[in-house]
């Protein structure tokens, strides 16, 4: 069974996110979104919420697991016995923390956690979770960019009423 693990915050996950997890979904047996929960941080959506999300995103598509993790990315790995994390490039300049992260998961776990790039779809290319974010809590339309039932939820937690979208 080839299993991976696609890691990230997803605070929200994107269109270009879901298109890596279908495109992943279709090269690996199982392939586990596992949601950073970082204490560190001050998210729009808590851990939980968005696993929430990503099971009600993902449900149609079988071999897609959701979960959360917190820590290193290699402990989780190891404890789940997955040995690849996927990623996606959006652009050039996704590239540079991209490989070191890789490059450090590598060392950090002796070499058993390796990395799989996939190209984002050119159609997502310049979307990010921080400019939905942005153009959510100003009123702009995220239509593009989102699931309906994420952005209904994205201006509710703005405060924003479905009249004051600017859409
Ligand atoms: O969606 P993001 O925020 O770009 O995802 C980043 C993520 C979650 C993949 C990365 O920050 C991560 O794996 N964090 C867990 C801590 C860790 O293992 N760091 C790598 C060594 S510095």
């Amino acid at each position: 069974m080839k299993r991976a693990v696609y890691p990230g915050s997803f605070d929200p996950v994107t269109y270009g996110h879901l298109d890596v997890i279908r495109r992943a979904s279709e090269v690996f047996d199982v392939l586990i979104v596992s949601v950073l929960n970082n204490k560190g941080k001050t998210p729009l959506f808590s851990a939980e919420e968005r696993v929430k999300i990503l099971k009600e995103a993902t449900k149609d598509l079988p071999n897609v697991q959701v979960d959360c993790f917190s820590g290193l990315l290699i402990d989780y790995a190891r404890e789940n016995n997955i040995h690849v994390a996927v990623r996606g490039l959006r652009a050039i300049t996704d590239f540079e923390y991209e490989l070191q992260l890789a490059q450090t998961n590598s060392k950090l776990s002796g070499g058993r956690l390796d990395t799989m790039f996939l190209a984002t779809n050119l159609e997502y290319a310049y979307l990010s979770s921080s400019s939905v974010k942005e153009i959510a809590s100003f009123g702009g339309d995220i239509s593009q960019c989102v699931p309906d039932f994420v952005a209904d939820m994205i201006y509710e937690r703005y405060g924003i009423e479905k009249s004051q979208k600017t859409v």
